[in-house]
This record gives C-alpha cells, structure tokens and sequence, in this order.
C-alpha cells in the first residue's frame, strides 16, 4: 500500500523498517466483517434455531442429529426388505435336519469348506476342525463370525467361497462344524502352532 502523507509514522522500528498506519484495504475489511456475519448466521442456523423447540421457525431441523437421522432414515428406505425375515437366534443348532443341512452347505461346490478342511473336517489346507484345539475361538458365535469373515490372508474367503450365506445357513454349518467335535478322522492334519485355544465340552 503506499502511502499518502497523511497516514502518521508509526513509532515502532524493527531493525529499521518503519510502518505507517495505514487503513486496512477495503477488500480485507469486507472479507473480515463477512466472516463475522457468516459465524453470526451459522451459530443461529446450526445451533440456536434447530432444536426440536424451534419447529415453527422456517430453519427447520437442521442440526447434525437432524440431518444425521434424516439421512439414516433415506438409506433405510432405500434398502430393500430383508429376505430372511426377522434376524436368527445365535443358538447351537442340534436336530438332525439342521445338522444334515449344514453337511450339506459345509460339502457344497457353492461354498468350498471341504476342498481346505476336507470333508471329514480333518483338515488339510485350513486347519482339524474336530478336535479340542482352535486358533480363533470355538464358542457357536466365534465360529460363525470366523466363517463370515473368512480369513482371506490365509486363502479362506468370507463364507468360504465368498458366496454369502444367510443367517440361518450359518447357524447350520457352524452348528455342524462343532457337532463333529471328537470324531478323530484318520490322518488329521497335524496341529498347528497356532491352534492355541483350547476348548473342552460343549461350547
Ligand atoms: C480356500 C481354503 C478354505 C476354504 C474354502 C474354507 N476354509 Fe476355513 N480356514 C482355512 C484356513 C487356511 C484357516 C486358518 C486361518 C488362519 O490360519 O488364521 C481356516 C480357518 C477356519 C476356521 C477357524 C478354525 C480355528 O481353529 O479357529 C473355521 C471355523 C473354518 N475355517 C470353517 C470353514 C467353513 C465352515 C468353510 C466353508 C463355509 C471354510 N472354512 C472354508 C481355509 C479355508
């Protein structure tokens, strides 16, 4: 900014550079004072007149809890219905039908669990599922989020395969997966390392 001759020296000298007192540039001051009357209107909009308290003004509900529920609300509504019905109860399953089903998920070319735990669950690629040894927990709930997540590091994909199952297939396969505790096929695959975990009884 130069200077008019009007503006006084100021008094203060830092190793010999002096400064006038000039008036701020126009531009700056307005930008300044917009921000003051942008936080003024944002603190009314976001946080004053958004409360449920305040639905008669033309704000309207604009708080994040608002706006958060609001757009949860949208996504659920987009979702379709689930197929399944109402969520299943994480209880072991013991009838023969439901066991005999899980067999048959557990030795399906759809999910893949007998090509790396061997149809006997003896184990060869993935680990002995029939005896008292686990590396990732042996409790029915374990069990069926070890199968849901797989562990692909290891070649194991979600659901095996990588083909979903519903809740109750779960259920079924786990529930079969632990109803084979203490069948000793021949030739297990030999403990490993880390199958540290060890659970005796019922899970
Ligand atoms: C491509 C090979 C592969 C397929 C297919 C596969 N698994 Fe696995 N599974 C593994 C491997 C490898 C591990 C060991 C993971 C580790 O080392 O952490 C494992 C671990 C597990 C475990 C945890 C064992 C423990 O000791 O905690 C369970 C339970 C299991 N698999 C069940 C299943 C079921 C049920 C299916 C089918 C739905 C399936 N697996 C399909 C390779 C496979």
């Amino acid at each position: 900014m130069g200077n008019n001759d009007k503006e006084p020296l100021l008094d203060h000298d830092a190793d010999g550079i002096r400064e006038y007192d000039n008036s701020l540039p126009r531009w700056w001051l307005y930008g300044f004072y917009f921000t003051i009357i942008m936080s003024v209107i944002y603190i009314f909009y976001y946080h004053v007149y958004s409360g449920p308290d305040w639905n008669f003004l033309w704000y309207g509900e604009k708080s994040q809890e608002a706006e958060y529920d609001a757009e949860v609300a949208a996504a659920k509504a987009l979702m379709p219905a689930s197929p399944k019905g109402p969520a299943v109860k994480m209880a072991l399953l013991t009838d023969q039908e439901s066991l005999s089903r899980g067999k048959t998920i557990f030795n399906s070319t759809n999910n893949l669990c007998f090509t790396c735990h061997r149809s006997d669950l003896g184990g060869q690629i993935g680990p002995n599922l029939t005896d008292q040894f686990w590396m990732h927990g042996c409790s029915l709930q374990e069990i069926v989020k070890n199968i849901t997540s797989g562990f692909p590091e290891k070649g194991m994909l979600p659901f095996g395969s990588g083909n979903k199952l519903s809740d109750r297939e779960l259920l079924e396969v786990a529930s079969y997966v632990l109803s084979n505790r203490g069948t000793n096929p021949p030739n297990p695959k030999p403990r490993e390392e880390e199958r540290e975990i060890e659970c005796n009884g019922d899970s």
